[in-house]
Formats: structure tokens, C-alpha cells, sequence
């Protein structure tokens, strides 16, 4: 008797086992195939969607690249900078490194739209901005990679914590390495991931100090963006290109950039300035393939700060705010 219940029980627990390990969306690992079952479609969709708004607009592939930065640094990459605001909860867009400044936020929601028409309620709005973030650095000539999925939507956000944790420009080197070891990142990842800024723009305010104070420049480029800020009535849209050779290609331009002291911002030049990362980004700048190399290392760590799982979290049916659960 001993021996069959003891037999029996080994084949409930092979069974439970091998029900378990087939079942993709109760797997509590990111994986390339989260969706292959669930909602194919999603991929399709994305670069659908991706691919006409970066053809009319092509800075909309970086705000979306942006995007994902900016939601992955605070608690993980789990949807939280998508909250809207309500009268009872501040959220993450008005924080000050998102406010005014990160874009592309209609395109998450179209793109959820879509896929939801298709396989309702299973596709994370996390999981369609780290999509829509590769998406985006691919159709604008950069390099392509699978990545894992299966990321879980936050419940909540914390504007104070997007204000601590993302860097500024006018971070310097040390405090650039810093915020991302917070992050588990490493120096050669936030150099490597720094290359985002071969596309998209930024605002006078983010610049104005370095090109008009900061030594570690070249003055014909200085002279160009003071022109396009001016201290009085300063204009407070997007004016000037990350990338002042390719905006619109994700190449290894910005780091060209560094070695003749064209980086835009503060934290831009830190990267390139007689310090620990010069190295790095003189190699990225004579070799490409090592730069996409090393910026899809560290998407792909990135991408794996934190990860919001399975039970936790939530599948947001509007990727704007939580689900509504009755009291
Ligand atoms: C290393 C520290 C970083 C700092 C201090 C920083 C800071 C900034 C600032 C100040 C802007 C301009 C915002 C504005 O003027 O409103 C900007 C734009 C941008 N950043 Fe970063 N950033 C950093 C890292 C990254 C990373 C890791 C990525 C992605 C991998 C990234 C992607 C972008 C993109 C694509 C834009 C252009 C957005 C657009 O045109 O809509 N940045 N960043
Ligand atoms: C966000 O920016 C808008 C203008 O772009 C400004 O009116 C508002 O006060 C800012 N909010 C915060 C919290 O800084
Ligand atoms: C929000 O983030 C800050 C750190 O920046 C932390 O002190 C605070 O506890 C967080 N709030 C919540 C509710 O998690
Ligand atoms: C970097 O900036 C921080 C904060 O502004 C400052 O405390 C630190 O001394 C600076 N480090 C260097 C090496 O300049
Ligand atoms: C340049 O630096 C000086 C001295 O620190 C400061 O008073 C001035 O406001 C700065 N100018 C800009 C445009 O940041």
C-alpha cells in the first residue's frame, strides 16, 4: 500500500509539474514567447501602429524610446508613468524629469486599443511600451533583439520617487554612475544606454547652462543653440537635436559628437569630458556594432529592473489608470 500511494503520488506531482511548466501565462519568469500563445498579434500591431506615427513623426520613436526609460526607473518597468492623475492620487507624469517633456503617451494607448480588440485583457501595458520602445529604435536604423515579456501593470506610481531616482542634466559622472547602480545598471550600461540620445530634442531649460557657461564645448556649436535660446523670452518647446548630425537615425552619431564636444547637455559632455568613460565612448563612437551591441545589453537589463509578476499587478484594461474593482 505504502509503495502505490507514494507511486501515485510521484505521478500527480510529475503531472502538476508538467501542467505547470506548459502554462505560459502563469510562468513567473519574463520570456520571448510570453505572447506567442496568448496574442501574436501584439507584435504586428506594435510595429504597425510604431511605424506610421515614427513616418510623419519621427521624434515620437524617441519619445517612446524615452518612454520606457523613464517608467523602468521607477520600481521596475510596470506601467506606473501611464497613471493619469485623479483628484486623489498624483502620479508620475508631473514629475519633473516627465513634465511637458516625455511624449508619446497616445501611441501607448492606440496601440493597447488595438491589441486588446484582438485578445482582450492579457497584453500588460508595460509589456507594449518596452515593444513599442524597441519598435521605435528599429524603424529608425537601429538594431533589433527579442525581448522578454510578461511584465505585470503597477497599481500604483510615486512622483516623488521619478524625481529622485531619474538623473538630470545636470548630473555629473559620478552621479550618472550612481543612479544607475541604484538600478543594478552598471557605468559601460549608462554610457552604452546614454546612445538614446543619437535621436529626439530637448528644451531650452535642459540646455541653457551649457551652452552658455559650460567650458568642455565647442563655441561655433555653443554660439548655434545660445541662437536658439535666448535668455529673454526663451522659448519652452523642443528646439534642438540630441544629435546634432543624424536626429532622425539611430546611429552612433551622438558619441561622434562627444569627441568634438558637441554633446548637448551637461550630463552628455560628463560622458566625454578627460574621465574614467572617455575609453568607452571613443570606441563607441569608431564602432558602431559595439555601440548597438552594448545598448541592447543594457535594454535588456533595463528591461529587467524589478519585474512586476505574476500574481502581482494587475492587466490594466486602460493603461491611463488602474482597473476599477468594487467595493
Ligand atoms: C544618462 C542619463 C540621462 C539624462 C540625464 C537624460 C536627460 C534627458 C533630457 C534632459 C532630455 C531632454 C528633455 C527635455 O528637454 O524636455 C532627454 C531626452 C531624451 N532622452 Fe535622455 N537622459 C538620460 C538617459 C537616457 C537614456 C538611458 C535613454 C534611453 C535609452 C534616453 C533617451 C532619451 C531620448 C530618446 C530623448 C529625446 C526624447 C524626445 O525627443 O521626445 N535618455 N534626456
Ligand atoms: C507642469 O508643466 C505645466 C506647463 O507645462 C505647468 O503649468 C505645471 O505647473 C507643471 N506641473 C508641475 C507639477 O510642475
Ligand atoms: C516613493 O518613493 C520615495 C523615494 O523616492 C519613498 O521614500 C517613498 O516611500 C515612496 N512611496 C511609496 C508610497 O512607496
Ligand atoms: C557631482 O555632483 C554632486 C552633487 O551635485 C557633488 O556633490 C559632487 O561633488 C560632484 N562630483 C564631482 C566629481 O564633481
Ligand atoms: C552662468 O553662470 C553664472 C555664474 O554662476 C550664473 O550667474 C548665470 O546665471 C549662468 N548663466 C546661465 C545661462 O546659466
Amino acid at each position: 500500500m505504502a509503495l502505490s500511494s507514494s507511486s501515485s503520488f510521484a505521478i500527480i506531482a510529475l503531472s502538476l509539474f508538467l501542467v505547470l511548466s506548459s502554462e505560459p501565462s502563469s510562468a513567473c519568469t519574463l520570456h520571448e514567447n510570453f505572447y506567442h500563445k496568448i496574442c501574436p498579434k501584439l507584435f504586428p500591431i506594435a510595429r504597425s501602429v510604431v511605424k506610421s506615427v515614427v513616418s510623419k513623426e519621427p521624434v515620437l520613436g524617441a519619445g517612446l524610446l524615452r518612454l520606457f526609460f523613464h517608467d523602468c526607473f521607477v520600481n521596475g518597468c510596470d506601467a506606473s508613468i501611464l497613471l493619469d492623475d485623479t483628484s486623489t492620487f498624483t502620479g508620475e507624469k508631473t514629475a519633473g524629469p516627465n513634465n511637458g517633456s516625455v511624449r508619446g503617451y497616445e501611441v501607448i494607448d492606440e496601440i493597447k486599443s488595438r491589441v486588446d480588440a484582438v485578445c482582450p485583457g492579457v497584453v500588460s501595458c508595460a509589456d507594449i511600451v518596452y515593444v513599442a520602445a524597441r519598435d521605435s529604435v528599429v524603424l529608425l536604423g537601429g538594431p533589433n533583439w527579442d525581448v522578454k515579456l510578461g511584465r505585470r501593470d503597477s497599481k500604483t506610481a510615486n512622483k516623488s520617487h521619478a524625481e529622485n531616482a531619474l538623473p538630470s542634466f545636470s548630473s555629473n559622472l559620478s552621479i550618472l554612475i550612481s543612479k544607475f547602480k541604484a538600478q543594478g545598471l552598471s557605468a559601460q550600461d549608462m554610457v552604452a544606454l546614454s546612445g538614446g540620445h543619437t535621436i529626439g530634442q530637448a528644451r531650452c531649460p535642459t540646455f541653457t547652462a551649457r551652452v552658455y557657461n559650460d567650458t568642455n564645448i565647442d563655441p561655433s556649436f555653443a554660439k548655434a543653440k545660445q541662437n536658439l535660446c535666448p535668455l529673454t523670452n526663451t522659448p519652452t518647446n523642443f528646439v534642438a537635436n540630441l544629435d546634432v548630425t543624424t536626429p532622425n537615425y539611430f546611429d552612433n552619431g551622438y558619441f561622434k559628437n562627444l569627441l568634438k564636444k558637441k554633446g548637448l547637455l551637461h550630463s552628455d559632455q560628463a560622458l566625454f569630458s578627460g574621465s574614467s568613460t572617455d575609453s568607452l565612448v571613443r570606441t563607441y563612437a569608431l564602432n558602431k556594432r559595439a555601440f548597438y551591441h552594448d545598448f541592447v545589453n543594457g535594454m535588456i537589463r533595463m528591461g529587467e529592473i524589478k519585474p512586476l509578476l505574476y500574481p502581482n499587478g494587475e492587466i490594466r484594461e486602460n493603461c491611463r489608470r488602474v482597473n476599477y474593482k468594487p467595493l
